[in-house]
């Protein structure tokens, strides 16, 4: 069977004004396309618990600073179905919108409770419980009044190297994403919800989890026709 890719509208503009990396990453000759096999998900998945990881509380006993969420992320195939081992690497700014990295020339606190990036394997239904707190928003360096919406990024990495994918995961009826370029960078309204995660009423939360914490759903879909854009 052939690999349904995702149409043109739903991918970014590759060249993103006021956003000087886009430029830089951007091949300047036309790419060539070459046909792809759709995703192979054969062999045995490994037996494994549900993957979980917490950023919210890099020194034990100290939590960082701000909303604490989970995110129940699932990553998915073209068909929907789970991708079991997959390997998410997770990287956000802290509810201050700063990043714990020295590229970050933000005035806004660091927050050493907060564990600012992560990686981690999906079981073996493709899912993983995210804990960490709702980032913060932040002005992008050099780009006069642009700021970026609360996101957090995600690179996936499936079962073989064509299910690589880079993206960020936003937050439903955040005013902040009507004014993000890079968000609207995806010219399909469609395609842009695809990277809005779904918040679930504190009262539907599994019994689980932590009442202290605000419970959102989120779908990552590596490849094909539903693919989660790129950013
Ligand atoms: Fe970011």
């Amino acid at each position: 069977m052939r690999h349904d890719p995702p149409r043109e509208r739903d991918q970014p503009t590759p060249v993103i004004e006021g956003y000087p990396n886009t430029a830089r990453r951007t091949p300047a000759a036309k790419l060539l396309r070459r046909p792809l096999p759709r995703l192979l998900t054969a062999g045995a998945a490994p037996a494994m618990p549900l993957a979980s990881i917490d950023m919210a509380e890099a020194v034990p006993g100290k939590p960082a600073m701000g909303s604490r969420i989970m995110v129940q992320l699932r990553v998915v195939d073209e068909d929907g179905r789970g991708v079991p081992d997959a390997v998410v690497e997770i990287w956000h700014a802290n509810a201050a919108g700063r990043y714990d990295h020295p590229a970050d020339p933000a005035r806004a606190p660091l927050d050493r409770h907060f564990r600012g990036s992560a990686r981690v394997a999906s079981d073996r239904e493709g899912r993983l419980a995210l804990h960490t707190i709702k980032p913060g928003a932040y002005p992008v360096p050099d780009s006069g009044q642009w700021w970026r919406p609360a996101h957090i990024h995600f690179s996936v990495l499936g079962r073989g190297a064509v299910t690589r994918l880079v993206t960020q995961m936003y937050f439903a009826s955040d005013p902040m994403l009507e004014w993000d370029r890079i968000w609207l960078s995806v010219p399909d309204a469609q395609a842009r919800a695809r990277m809005v995660a779904t918040q679930l009423p504190p009262h539907e939360a599994p019994i689980t989890t932590d009442i202290e914490r605000l419970v959102f759903t989120h779908t990552l879909v590596l490849r094909g026709r539903e693919e989660t854009p790129p950013a």
